[in-house]
């Protein structure tokens, strides 16, 4: 007999309770995730959309755009009553689908205070270090991020596109509260960290948990199995992750009210451990 296990539908970060789906906003933002997205009222619209669907986390970037996505935030949904919105800092823009790490301490300094600005807030509720850059010593990265946390700046802090040595270096600085790497059903080249994550008590936030949608009517028996939960292909990519670990928080992201209300349904399949099982031998070898 199959076995499926409700998976929990809220995760803790401090003393805040977030839904298990957040929204990613990389993509209200126009194409190569430069300028403005083509159609600014409605993704006004979907962002005011989401506290209404009970979703209370949102993740962006100062690079997204750049500055794009953090303004539609702050236009559509301050004072964030009940929200915790996540912004990153680390990687600067050059043009449409260009992005070059930049580790300076006083450049992620600036970073972060163009953050609040545009936020409108005196703390960061949670701040992510986009990427560790390599022609700066990762330490001097970590310590000051260390030091916007002391100064009030910000809240929690989070890392990615990291390894587990990171994380191991960070944590000597900082409590490293959230890791943000790359993982899906199809790429799970972070399979190590998410378990350390998950033995640490670190929310793991799965980054292009749809493969850009190219999950969706390409792989065989992921079809199938949406066809047996009357699902989609990308609800259920979503619902793997909620399963594999009760630390992951995955952050679809759309520039569509209608593609997010469809991808948060996700959280009411109870996949089946047989199923579960299914999905992840069968996409290990598409990823090995
Ligand atoms: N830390 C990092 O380095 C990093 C890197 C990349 C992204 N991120 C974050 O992770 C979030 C998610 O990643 P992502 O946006 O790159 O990829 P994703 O969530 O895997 O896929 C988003 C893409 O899929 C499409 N899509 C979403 N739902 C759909 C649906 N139901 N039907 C059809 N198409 C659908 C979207 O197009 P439509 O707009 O047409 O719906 C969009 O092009 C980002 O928004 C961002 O917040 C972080």
């Amino acid at each position: 007999m199959s076995v499926s296990i409700n998976v929990p539908t809220q995760i803790t970060l401090g003393d805040r309770q977030l839904h298990r789906i957040g929204f990613g906003s990389m993509r209200i933002t126009g194409a190569g995730v430069w300028g403005q997205p083509e159609d600014p009222a409605h993704c006004l619209e979907l962002l005011r959309r989401l506290p209404e669907l009970g979703i209370n986390f949102i993740d962006t970037a100062d690079s997204y755009g750049p500055n794009v996505s953090e303004d539609l935030i702050a236009e559509a949904l301050y004072p964030y009553k009940g929200l915790t919105i996540a912004t990153k800092a680390g990687l600067t823009r050059q043009g449409p689908n260009v992005w070059t790490a930049v580790g300076r301490p006083e450049y992620l300094r600036q970073s972060l205070l163009m953050s609040l600005r545009r936020l409108k807030v005196e703390q960061i509720d949670l701040w992510q270090l986009h990427r560790i850059d390599p022609k700066v010593p990762r330490d001097e990265q970590f310590q000051v991020v260390a030091e916007f946390q002391k100064e009030g700046l910000i809240k929690h802090i989070g890392l990615s596109e990291v390894k587990v040595e990171d994380i191991k270096e960070a944590q000597k600085y900082f409590n490293v509260d959230t890791v943000q790497n790359q993982f899906n059903l199809i790429n799970r080249q972070y399979e190590q960290e998410l378990d350390y994550c998950t033995e640490n008590d670190i929310i793991f936030i799965p980054w292009y948990p749809l493969a850009k949608n190219a999950l969706a009517g390409k792989l065989d028996i992921l079809g199938q199995i949406a066809q047996k939960y009357e699902a989609t292909p990308n609800q259920i990519a979503i619902a793997w992750l909620l399963k594999r670990s009760p630390i992951i928080l995955p952050i679809p992201g759309t520039s569509k009210v209608q593609h997010f209300e469809e991808n948060m349904q996700a959280i009411n399949i109870k996949l089946t451990n047989e199923d579960f099982e299914l999905l992840a031998n069968t996409f290990k070898t598409v990823n090995s």
